[in-house]
């Protein structure tokens, strides 16, 4: 819930108190669900990877035909004075571009974008020594590579989640793994591979980077992945911006390798704490 009511937030040319930033009830994420977004984290008062995220949310404006109205540049500045204004040095920016003010309640329009900053909460301690426990589904989105503001499956089924006593739903096509609702899938097999589906999936910055830090120490794959992969995997984890990288701990009730956080798994969270220290590190004061 954003609520703080010093923050400010962007929308289109304009800062503004974030309790007065609207959009009229004309635009088509109201009227069909139709815009895209991006979402980074901000430590020490700098994003974090910042230039992935932005390539990210203009490819998937890309795929939806809907056009940024800012350049990069520009983009990055806004950011950055967003930052400046709110003074919230541990957070998450959230960029949304959606179809415009539609005269027909169908067609798009110039696209709003609107930037707001919230405080971001991680996972505690506890939450990554107890693991995740995960349900499936089988369900693919409609356009994998786009991060479309579309969540309706993944809403609609957070009550089955509950129900089972689950934390997160992993979506599969047909017995093939594909990603969470809201994160990537990884698992780590016998032989110490570190594997993740490539098809259908949105590539996750975190996804990348965990990929990326996994082939300096283990075999890594983008592959195909089975709900039978996972039966036989010693570990499994899911990536994503706020949660890092997080233990998965039982798939449909079976346990996931020792049914306990694995080794490999612990591993990279740590490398990925580490390399994100030193970026801020890197940055210029
Ligand atoms: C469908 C989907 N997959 C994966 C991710 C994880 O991506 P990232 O690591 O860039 O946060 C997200 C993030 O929200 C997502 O919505």
């Amino acid at each position: 819930m954003l609520s703080d009511h010093n923050t400010f937030a962007f929308l289109n040319d304009d800062f503004l108190p974030l309790e007065g930033a609207f959009l009229h009830v004309s635009d088509l994420a109201i009227q069909r669900g139709y815009g895209v977004f991006d979402f980074f984290k901000v430590q020490e008062n700098q994003p974090l990877f910042l230039d992935q995220y932005l390539n990210r949310f203009y490819g998937s404006a890309l795929l939806m035909d809907l056009e940024v109205p800012l350049t990069e540049e520009a983009l990055k500045a806004t950011i950055e004075r967003l930052i400046q204004m709110n003074g919230l040095p541990e957070s998450g920016i959230k960029m949304i571009l959606t179809g415009g003010y539609s005269a027909n309640g169908y067609e798009p329009a110039a696209p709003n974008l609107i930037i707001t900053q919230q405080p971001l909460t991680l996972p505690s301690p506890e939450q990554i020594d107890a693991g995740l426990r995960i349900i499936t589904h089988d369900y693919v989105r409609e356009l994998p590579r786009a991060k479309t503001i579309n969540y309706s499956m993944g809403i609609r089924l957070l009550q089955q989640v509950k129900a089972q006593q689950a934390d997160d739903v992993l979506y599969h096509r047909g017995g093939v793994v594909t990603e969470f609702p809201r994160s990537n899938f990884f698992l780590v097999t016998k032989d110490h591979t570190v594997l993740t589906p490539d098809k259908d999936v949105l590539l996750g910055v975190t996804r990348r980077n965990v990929l990326e830090l996994a082939g300096r120490h283990y075999q890594m794959q983008e592959g195909t992945v089975t709900l039978e992969d996972i039966g036989r995997a010693r570990e499994a984890f899911m990536t994503s911006t706020t949660k890092r990288v997080l233990p998965i701990v039982q798939v449909n009730g079976a346990p996931v390798g020792t049914g306990k956080p694995g080794p490999v798994t612990m591993h990279l969270l740590q490398e990925l704490r580490a390399l994100e220290e030193a970026q801020l590190k890197a940055k210029p004061d």
